[in-house]
């Protein structure tokens, strides 16, 4: 079974869970940043990771996704600096979903990431503020350990990892 990460990540944040999914998958594996990243048509799994872009995925993860339609098994993964389990999150998931419809989505798994002060300092700059401005002080330090733990599980659930044991929350923090 051939498996791909592909992630977008301008700071890092996205990035580091990428890393964390390929440390936790078995067998053959590729990871690689969106501007490198292969054809999805050859892989059995593609896990596609993305930052938040105007409420949507950014740019070059957008075109990636038009490209995973065909895809059999499809997880998606993302960084914002709104809220955790907010509505503003949730909209960015679907519009991900949807530009990639077609493909068999196994699961998805979104949390915040920690914004730089030069671009805290250009939002609040905007007239109107950004949505998302007024949770970003909120995802400083993420993704943190419980981040990564409910990542586990929401692979898990996706069927692409192994059943965790319990002591793994532990390895986190
Ligand atoms: C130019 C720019 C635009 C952003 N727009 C949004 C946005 O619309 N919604 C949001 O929740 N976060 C937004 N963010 C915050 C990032 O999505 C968040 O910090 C993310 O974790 C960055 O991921 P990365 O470190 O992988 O680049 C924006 C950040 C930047 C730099």
């Amino acid at each position: 079974m051939k498996q791909l990460v592909v992630y977008s990540s301008r700071s890092g944040n996205t990035k580091k869970l990428a890393e964390f999914i390929f440390s936790r998958l078995d067998g053959d594996k590729e990871i690689k940043p969106v501007a490198s990243a292969p054809d999805p048509s050859g892989y059995d799994v593609v896990a596609v990771g993305f930052w938040f872009k105007g409420g949507q995925p950014d740019p070059d993860s957008q075109e990636y996704l038009k490209k995973c339609t065909g895809v059999g098994k499809l997880f998606l993964f993302a960084t914002h600096g709104s809220a955790a389990n907010s509505d503003y999150a949730a909209i960015g998931m679907n519009r991900a979903r949807e530009l990639a419809a077609g493909a068999q989505i196994v699961g998805d798994f979104d949390c915040p990431g920690e914004v730089s002060a030069k671009t805290l300092e250009n939002a609040a700059n905007k007239d109107p503020q950004p949505a998302w401005l007024k949770d970003a002080p909120a995802a400083k330090g993420h993704p943190n350990s419980d981040d990564f733990y409910k990542l586990a599980e929401a692979l898990t659930e996706a069927g692409l990892i192994e059943k965790r044991q319990p002591p793994e929350k532990g390895m986190f923090v």
